[in-house]
């Protein structure tokens, strides 16, 4: 009601039920990179699992997956690990039930002798459970966190500064972003509009209304383009074709007809921004690797 009231919808909001989860696989399977691009972009993280995991070789480790989505980076993650020598253990973080199901699924097919752990929770309201990211650890066990696709929907400073109250010194921070280039940063987001504005990702945004029993038909979507944002993004509003009423409980909340929504956004960034922020609140860079096209790239960051 909160998000309805702003006219703000949080990104968690298009992940929570069954239907949105494999709305957005489809979309994921649809917009992701494909063929030779798959290729390269599993390879540059394939490198980075690698050089961890012969480091942490042989130690017991835990893969904790903040948004873990379908999980197929964290498989990857488990069985370098795994391949190394380490007992894996997994605990997959989501705000959608079957996502944190699927990815449980993925991780222990890739490493089948690690143990997973599913928790489903709003990353936004999450505080005070390191208790239970530790629960049932051997002592010696080295923590690995991963935000993998996460700082594209959320407000990267807000996320980098709860990062840091969440891991403890010698922890391990896997985290990714999708990049842009700065010569050209409007012919760039031009050239990349056609993964979000199509047919696939207007059915899966407007999920949130048909789970709430108003399905949106008529609405009218339109991309926008933030090439001087800082970070640069992809947005999408939403106009209302009628009068919406939520109904959630006991309660109802009513957005009228041609309001117009803040319904998703998309974050690019400069690898050197992302950097100074990451050492800027405490994490000392291990390594860095970027997907051959430079689209997108992952960070090791160790916090000191
Ligand atoms: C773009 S997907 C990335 C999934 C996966 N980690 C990957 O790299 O493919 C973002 C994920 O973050 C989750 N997410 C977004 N906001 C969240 C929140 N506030 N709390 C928990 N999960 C959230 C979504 O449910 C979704 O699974």
């Amino acid at each position: 009601m909160h998000a309805l009231r702003l006219r703000q919808l949080p990104a968690k909001f298009h992940y929570l039920t069954p239907q949105q989860a494999r709305r957005w696989l489809a979309v994921h399977t649809a917009y992701a990179p494909s063929g030779g691009r798959a290729i390269a972009t599993t390879a540059a993280y394939r490198r980075l699992f690698q050089i961890l995991a012969r480091r942490l070789a042989e130690r017991p480790v835990q893969i904790i997956s903040l948004g873990c989505g379908s999980g197929q980076k964290d498989a990857l993650l488990a069985l370098s690990l795994y391949e190394a020598g380490c007992p894996v253990r997994y605990l997959a973080v989501d705000a959608g039930q079957a996502l944190v199901l699927i990815a449980a699924d993925a991780v222990t097919n890739a490493a089948p002798q690690c143990k997973a752990r599913r928790l489903v929770a709003d990353l936004d309201e999450l505080g005070g459970w390191r208790d239970f990211v530790e629960q049932g650890s051997e002592r010696d066990e080295v923590q690995v966190f991963c935000a993998f696709g996460v700082l594209p929907n959320t407000n990267p400073d807000r996320l980098i500064q709860w990062l840091t109250g969440l891991l403890a010194p010698n922890d391990h921070l896997l985290i990714s972003a999708n990049l842009y280039d700065p010569e050209d940063p409007g012919n760039e987001l031009q050239a990349i509009l056609p993964q979000y504005d199509n047919p696939e990702t207007r059915h899966w945004l407007t999920t949130f209304f048909a789970d709430l029993d108003w399905p949106v038909t008529a609405g009218q979507f339109v991309f926008h383009l933030h090439e001087n944002a800082s970070p640069a993004r992809i947005s999408a509003t939403l106009t209302l074709p009628e009068t919406f009423v939520a109904a959630i409980g006991t309660r109802t909340f009513e957005v009228p007809r041609a309001a117009c929504l803040d319904i998703f956004f998309s974050n690019r960034f400069l690898a050197a921004d992302l950097s100074a922020m990451l050492e800027r609140y405490g994490f000392a860079l291990s390594q860095y690797a970027e997907t051959a096209s430079s689209a997108e790239a992952v960070w090791h960051a160790e916090r000191i």
